[in-house]
């Protein structure tokens, strides 16, 4: 039921302080990594973070508003160089083999069980600084990895922002058959 688990994938803020086991976080890595890209560039590159030390380093690099994210066990950062896709129609193919990759974790997480929650909310030369990432590198995504917790565990704002309905445009407004 590929679809149920799509539909069940959700970005939730409140996470668990439960670890993930290593072998639940390689089969992540190994979906990421059997993603399709154009051309087969790969483009991506995942830096895991799973030592408290390390996190804790990297979370001052996250925007105030993505501070929920700091309970996370598990912080995936996706990073791909510019030209290190395919370069068709003069279109950046980077950041698709890199969004394949991310939503090919992503489902992999919700069929163990875990939530991932994709971001784009931190400074980027102070990540890069943190985790060594070389210059020529650009993050394009952190993924947030871990049991989801209990809506208790959040402050007012997140609580509400988690408690949200999740939306989506109408196929009808998104899809033309034969002919825009
Ligand atoms: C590229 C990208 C960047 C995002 N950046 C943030 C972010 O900085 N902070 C955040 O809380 N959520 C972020 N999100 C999560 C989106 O808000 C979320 O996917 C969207 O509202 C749809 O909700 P759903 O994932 O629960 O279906 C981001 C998602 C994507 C794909």
């Amino acid at each position: 039921m590929i679809l149920e688990e799509i539909m069940n994938r959700h970005s939730g803020r409140a996470f668990s302080s439960k670890p993930i086991s290593d072998e639940m976080l390689n089969s992540i890595l190994e979906a990421g990594r059997w993603a399709p890209s154009c051309s087969n560039k790969q483009a991506w590159n995942f830096i895991v973070l799973h030592d408290k030390e390390v996190l804790t380093e990297a979370h001052e690099a996250l925007s105030g508003g993505n501070a929920y994210g700091k309970a996370a066990p598990v912080m995936i950062i996706v990073a791909a160089k510019e030209d290190g896709g395919c370069s068709a129609h003069g279109l950046p193919y980077f950041m698709m083999d890199v969004g394949l990759a991310v939503e090919n974790m992503l489902l992999q997480a919700v069929h163990l069980g875990l939530m991932g929650h994709p971001v784009a909310g931190w400074n980027e030369a102070e990540l890069k600084d943190t985790t060594g990432i070389p210059k020529e590198y650009r993050i394009v995504c952190v993924i947030f990895l871990g049991y989801e917790g209990d809506l208790s565990l959040l402050d007012e704002v997140d609580r509400a922002k988690a408690s949200r309905p999740r939306t989506r445009r109408e196929l009808s407004e998104i899809v033309h058959w034969e002919k825009w």
